[in-house]
């Protein structure tokens, strides 16, 4: 990013004060959160929107946390309580505490009025307040951590009142537009929003991205002399920078290099871009990782995913929410993790879809499996071949490599689960559990009416239906016994050949002497044929 020529006079290098952590002392962040987002035509708040799985108001959140500490407030208006939520699952540390206060402004007058809301949070007038606030869109999830830093930093060296971000843009409609004085040193003299703006103040293609830093001393005495006289009636916090510059304050700002950082999702378009680049930039990140993807830009992978080392992604694997990926995996062509935790060395065929499930080290899952969630498969277990589970564990080189249903299962050490085992483990009401020792051998077909338990070591023989405890060591076999009855297939069908004769010789005798016309005759397929006329 390059700052404007109107801020390149100033000669004062000094860095910003950062901890350990990179946290900015005396900063503040307010992330404002509490607009509908008429333009998205959605009845979900803007802010709720996933972009690569995470809603856009995390985009904001996170960054404010990584330079501000807790020092963080988000104002939130539409949905409330489904923004304060997610906000909270996302930021709530050991403790449940979500270091992030939550703001409600109850009207929706504007992004001034926005961050005044804040006010209470952050004790000001009094000792102590922050020095400082980045305040930040919370729709736009582009934005880079470096960037906010040199924000801040150019904010510190020009010793201004309000830094502002802004990006030049081929087609800037929709956003406000950054406009200079006429003077040599071009300084920032106000923002005009699309709406408000002229033709002439229309043509300009510098925008600003919707990114302040103010200083605490102007901040809220500004906020508070905003008047909605304009195309929308609101308070806008744009206001503040001719109100700094009206009062004589320095007002900085700084360039994107990358105008596309600056994207602000107010349609469901802008959504859709800003999927596609963050989307890109995650799997960048995971190929610079040492994760290998044979067709990149059909691997499709949440913010939040971790992938490791040595890790083979087939084309459209989808991988969502908090999963893990261990290092040397592979993972085959359309398959769906999502919260899952997958070990070292593990091997998932095509077609799988798994969640909220653990695959341990070395274990070997698909084609075509389902894991529904509170799945465990240990260490070199196999699942294979249309095996669904839910809430089971799968001993330690166990197998279960076709056709199955295993629900509400604990399942032991090295046991063989044979082709089209089913464990009936609901009776209409209840759920029930099915518990198999270490060892056990079970027969193709074998259903298991839970709740029961099968002793270690215990075989069940093919087509059984166990019903009763089995014993550690003891056969199960509950079939009905076997009967060969010797040449009766034979028979049957000479019977059967002689009675479809008698039936021909009925249908003969019954036809009416004088019918001679042909009669249209039914196919092979038992259509029914047109007598052609050649
Ligand atoms: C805003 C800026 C515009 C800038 C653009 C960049 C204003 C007046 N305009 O316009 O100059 O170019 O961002 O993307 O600030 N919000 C509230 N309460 C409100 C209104 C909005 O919390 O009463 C929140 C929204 O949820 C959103 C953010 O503020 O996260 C920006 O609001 P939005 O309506 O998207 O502003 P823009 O029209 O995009
Ligand atoms: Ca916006």
């Amino acid at each position: 990013m390059s700052r404007s020529r109107a801020t390149d006079v100033s000669t004062v290098k000094k860095p910003v004060n950062s901890d350990q952590q990179g946290k900015i002392a005396g900063l503040a962040v307010v992330v404002m959160a509490a607009g509908l987002g008429k333009r998205m035509c959605s009845k979900q708040a803007k802010v709720l929107h996933p972009v690569a799985g995470q809603a856009l108001v995390l985009y904001s959140v996170g960054l404010g946390l990584r330079v501000a500490g807790d020092r963080i407030a988000v104002v939130v208006g539409h949905q409330a309580d489904l923004v304060r939520q997610v906000i909270a699952h996302a930021t709530g540390g050991p403790n449940g505490g979500a270091p992030v206060t939550i703001v409600e402004q109850r009207e929706q007058l504007g992004t001034g009025h926005a961050v005044l809301q804040s006010r209470p949070v952050f004790g000001v007038g009094k000792r102590g307040a922050p020095s400082r606030y980045l305040i930040l869109n919370g729709d736009t999830p582009l934005l880079q951590e470096k960037t906010l830093r040199e924000l801040l930093r150019v904010h510190e060296t020009e010793r201004a009142t309000v830094t502002i971000l802004t990006a030049v843009l081929t087609d800037a409609s929709g956003y406000g537009r950054v406009v200079r004085a006429n003077s040599a040193e071009r300084g920032v003299s106000r923002i005009v929003e699309d709406r408000d703006a002229d033709a002439e103040e229309q043509a300009i293609r510098e925008v600003n991205v919707g990114t302040y830093v103010v200083d605490g001393e102007f901040l809220f005495s500004a906020l508070e002399k905003l008047d909605p006289s304009n195309a929308q009636g609101e308070y806008y916090l744009t206001e503040i920078i001719h109100l700094a510059v009206a009062q004589g304050h320095r007002v900085a700002a700084v360039v994107l290099d990358n105008p596309d950082e600056g994207l602000g999702v107010n349609t469901r378009r802008q959504l859709a871009d800003a999927e596609q680049v963050v989307r890109h930039q995650i799997r960048e990140r995971w190929l610079d990782a040492g994760v290998t993807m044979i067709d990149p830009a059909s691997v499709w992978i949440d913010a939040t995913v971790t992938v490791g080392k040595d890790t083979v992604l087939y084309p459209n694997v989808t991988l969502e929410g908090t999963t893990v990926i261990g290092e040397d995996c592979v993972l085959r062509s359309s398959t769906r993790l999502k919260d899952c935790t997958i070990g070292n060395g593990v091997e998932i065929l095509d077609h799988c879809v798994c969640a909220d499930s653990h695959i341990e080290d070395g274990a070997h899952v698909g084609p075509f499996v389902h894991l529904r969630p509170g799945v465990v498969v240990r260490k070199k277990a196999k699942v294979g071949n249309f095996v669904e589970m839910k809430k089971t564990d799968l001993g330690e080189g166990s197998k279960a490599n076709h056709l199955s249903y295993l629900g509400d299962a604990q399942i032991g050490k090295g046991v063989n689960i044979g082709a089209g085992t089913i464990t009936c483990n609901y009776d209409g009401v209840r759920k029930s559990q099915t518990v198999i020792g270490d060892g056990v051998f079970l027969g193709s077909d074998t259903q298991l009416i839970a709740p029961v338990t099968v002793g270690a070591g215990a075989i069940i023989a093919a087509g059984t239906t166990v019903t009763e405890d089995v014993p550690a060591d003891a056969l199960a076999i509950g079939r009905v016994p076997q009967v060969n009855r010797q040449g009766w297939a034979a028979r049957r069908r000479a019977l059967q050949a002689g009675a479809n004769r008698e039936t021909l010789n009925v249908k003969r005798e019954t036809k009416p002497a004088h019918h001679t016309e042909k009669q249209p005759q039914a196919s092979k397929g038992g259509q029914v044929k047109k007598h052609s006329r050649g």
